[in-house]
């Protein structure tokens, strides 16, 4: 066992608060890993505010990467200096998903068996089973996917989440590709993330909006060819606009992309797609959340899908190093979403930043 310096949320709303946590030695398929990096997600936001579920204290923290340290027994697949980005899909091979080759949807991810503690011995629950604003974690091995290691980690491990959930959200779960308009809703660290995919996919037009001006010009920088400030103009009106200048006829963009997590985002979305297009919600919504009086007539009428994308539908070892070595070739620009690098004492400082919409991604640097 060892104890180490990490970021915990004690309860629900509290400020979070920066103490000494200990860490099992790794187990039979566990591995501890020195972290090097870790983002700030909105998702360790709602995990604070108590908006995932009650089991406090949280141990924050999952966009990450680092050096795996040991390994305990019966661990092949990484060993100790090995450069990770940390996952939370370690893939069971056994559920019914995995079982019929729809390994993205694993019903039974693998997160470490040992609990890391308070010193008092009060057990955490990892964000996301991963739990990384820490000196150290111990993790599922299966959740370290070794990468190139000369990618600078601070920006090698926003591939933990956000960005992947946002690139995949349009390659994976959207089929962005040639010939496909694309519209993104929500240009945080995850829609501009989208953004990117689409570029990386070659979809054209690809509409960014956000009701944030700044946000707007960091998506144009990522690829985006249209902007529209939804706090002045219709969103939808104007994607049909866009898309159909492009495209004879079209009604929307072939993939609209909700990356906020709201209802009347997902709503703006549902109605700027065209004719058999597809919506995809990436943002997560909080429980309380309804869409009120959608008719079912426009649910069928339109036809095409309504998907929702958990983690942009990737598989961690097949999508990380792809999108790293695209990094490491100048084709995908990961620096672009790390605003600032940030100490371990800095991440409520961080959240209070995210709210103002001053940052793509903050990144603790260990
Ligand atoms: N599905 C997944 O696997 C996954 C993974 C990571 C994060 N997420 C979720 O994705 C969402 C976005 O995360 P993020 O880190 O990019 O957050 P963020 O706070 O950085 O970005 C949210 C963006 O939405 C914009 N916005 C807010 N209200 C809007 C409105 N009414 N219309 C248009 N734009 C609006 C904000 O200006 C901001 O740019 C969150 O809900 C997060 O929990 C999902
Ligand atoms: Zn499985
Ligand atoms: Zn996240």
């Amino acid at each position: 066992m060892q104890q180490v310096k990490a970021v915990v949320a004690m309860s629900k709303g509290a400020p979070v608060e920066v103490v000494t946590i200990n860490v099992p030695a790794p187990g039979p398929g566990e591995a501890l890993v020195r972290v090097q990096a870790c983002g700030v997600c909105h998702t360790d936001l709602h995990y604070r505010e108590g908006g995932i579920n009650d089991e406090f204290p949280f141990l924050l923290g999952h966009e990450a990467a680092g050096i795996v340290e040991s390994v305990g027994a019966d661990v092949t697949n990484v060993a100790p200096g090995d450069f990770v980005v940390l996952n939370w899909r370690a893939v069971c091979g056994e559920c019914r998903a995995c079982k019929r080759g729809d390994l993205q949807y694993c019903f039974n991810t693998h997160n470490a068996t040992q609990k890391m503690t308070l010193e008092d011995g009060t057990e955490l629950s990892p964000a996301l089973g991963i739990g990384a604003f820490a000196e150290k974690t111990l993790v599922a091995a299966g959740q370290c996917t070794k990468v190139d290691p000369t990618a600078r980690p601070a920006a090698a491990g926003l591939l933990g989440c956000g960005v992947m959930a946002g690139i995949g959200a349009a390659i994976n779960t959207g089929g962005a590709t040639r010939g496909k308009s694309v519209a993104v809703i929500g240009c945080g660290g995850v829609g501009i993330a989208a953004v990117a995919g689409s570029a990386l996919a070659g979809a054209n037009p690809i509409i960014a909006i956000d009701i944030d001006a700044k946000k707007l010009e960091a998506a144009t920088r990522m690829g985006a060819t249209h902007t529209i400030d939804s706090s002045a103009t219709d969103p939808i009106a104007e994607v049909k606009r866009i898309a159909g200048e492009f495209y004879e006829g079209a009604e929307g963009a072939d993939i609209v992309i909700e990356a906020v997590g709201r209802p009347e985002t997902w709503r703006q979305a549902f109605y700027a797609r065209d004719l058999a297009g597809t919506v995809v919600l990436v943002g997560v919504p909080t429980p309380d959340m309804k869409v009120p009086d959608l008719p079912l007539i426009d649910v069928f009428g339109r036809g095409g899908a309504l998907k929702s994308s958990w983690y942009g539908d990737c598989l961690p070892s097949r999508d990380f190093p792809l999108l790293i070595d695209l990094y490491q070739q100048g084709r995908l620009d990961l620096d672009a979403f790390v605003t600032e690098e940030i100490g371990i004492g800095e991440v409520e400082q961080a959240f209070e930043r995210m709210h103002h919409g001053d940052v793509l991604r903050s990144v603790v640097v260990l």
